[in-house]
């Protein structure tokens, strides 16, 4: 049978997925090769940063099958020369006769690719598709600072904690096994001292059977507190504390993290929304009612509705009995 664009299209968003959490400071880009009798012959993900980029794993599975064929790319062929060579050039090279990729890259650096293309007689096609992987990546290159999900789980009625400060578990297994997947594909995963005291966290990324993840995110807290003697765990996996907010996104942008995740508490999730460098939202939502207890903020964010944090909804997945939420910070 013969395999169409749309076919090579969701290999490539696949093998962009498959790498997503291994690869930053560099966007986990994914590309596949149609050749010109219409069989895919090669599929690639990026690899850690200094390793070759997607089109190149994918060209180097195609081989000679790659001429007059397809590159299908989830980003722009980068046009420059970093510590590999620029993929544009390669895919010149490979003399494949059509170029199709999802987004334009915003790094100034890199940009030019499609030109590059043009310009040696590749014909050169911009899809009209999302890779929601690399969403997070090319929002970072945007602002020049990590994207930040915050992420929490609560009952239908906002509460993350019942009076009693029960918490554990608001959600059910399938909704705690989507956050240990997630993740994984996270460059770190921050919480508050007031989480890392209370909880003593792991804060890793496990499979069901309680093994880590082959992929595991930075750990990091935010905070003054001294956590010597409290966070036994995160002492025993190691991890990094900064201050205050905007010191602790600066350092993890300069070390390479361009994905992040907040897992609370209320008090830093507040923060992170009054500094206004929330990007999205994970919401696990269970079909449960408390009436009281502690909320997902500490504190309000608005007087009024008319200033109150909107995102859109860009997904709703059901997770066994509960619900998540993905939200997108409003253009
Ligand atoms: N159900 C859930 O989804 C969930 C998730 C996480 C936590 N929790 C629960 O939440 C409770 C902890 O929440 P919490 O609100 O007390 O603590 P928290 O938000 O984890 O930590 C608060 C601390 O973080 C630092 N911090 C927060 N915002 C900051 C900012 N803007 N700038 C600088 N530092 C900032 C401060 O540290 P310093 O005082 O050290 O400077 C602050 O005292 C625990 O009981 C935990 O079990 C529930």
């Amino acid at each position: 049978m013969t395999a169409t664009i749309e076919d090579a299209l969701a290999a490539a968003l696949a093998a962009g997925a498959e790498v997503r959490g291994s690869t930053s400071p560099n966007p986990p880009v994914g590309a596949a090769i149609l050749s010109a009798d219409g069989e895919i012959v090669g599929v690639g993900g990026t690899q850690p940063a200094g390793g070759p980029h997607a089109e190149v794993m994918a060209l180097r599975r195609a081989g000679e099958r790659a001429r007059g064929g397809t590159a299908v790319v989830t980003l722009e062929p980068c046009n420059h020369s970093g510590r590999t060579g620029p993929c544009a050039q390669a895919l010149v090279d490979a003399a494949v006769d059509t170029v199709c990729y999802l987004h334009p890259d915003p790094n100034e650096q890199a940009a030019g690719g499609a030109e590059h293309l043009r310009a040696h007689g590749i014909t050169v096609r911009r899809l009209d598709a999302q890779a929601p992987d690399l969403l997070p990546w090319l929002t970072a290159t945007r602002s020049g600072r990590p994207h930040v999900t915050l992420k929490f789980a609560q009952t239908l009625d906002g509460h993350t904690a019942a009076p009693d400060g029960t918490s554990q578990w608001i959600t059910g297994e399938a909704a705690r096994r989507h956050v240990h997947e997630d993740r994984r594909r996270r460059d770190a995963i921050i919480v508050g001292t007031g989480t890392a005291l209370a909880d003593d966290p792991s804060l890793t990324a496990r499979l069901a059977d309680g093994a880590l993840h082959d992929r595991q995110p930075r750990r990091v807290v935010i905070g003054t507190r001294d956590l010597a003697g409290s966070a036994t765990n995160l002492h025993r996996l190691g991890f990094e504390q900064y201050p205050d907010i905007p010191g602790a996104l600066e350092a993890l942008w300069e070390s390479g993290a361009r994905d992040i995740l907040v897992e609370g508490g209320a008090t830093l999730a507040s923060g992170m929304l009054e500094a206004g460098v929330v990007d999205a939202v994970q919401a696990y939502v269970a079909p449960t009612l408390l009436g009281g207890g502690a909320g997902v903020l500490a504190r309000a964010v608005a007087g009024t509705l008319a200033d109150a944090a909107v995102f859109d909804l860009a997904d709703v997945t059901r997770l066994g009995g509960d619900v998540l939420l993905t939200l997108t910070r409003k253009d």
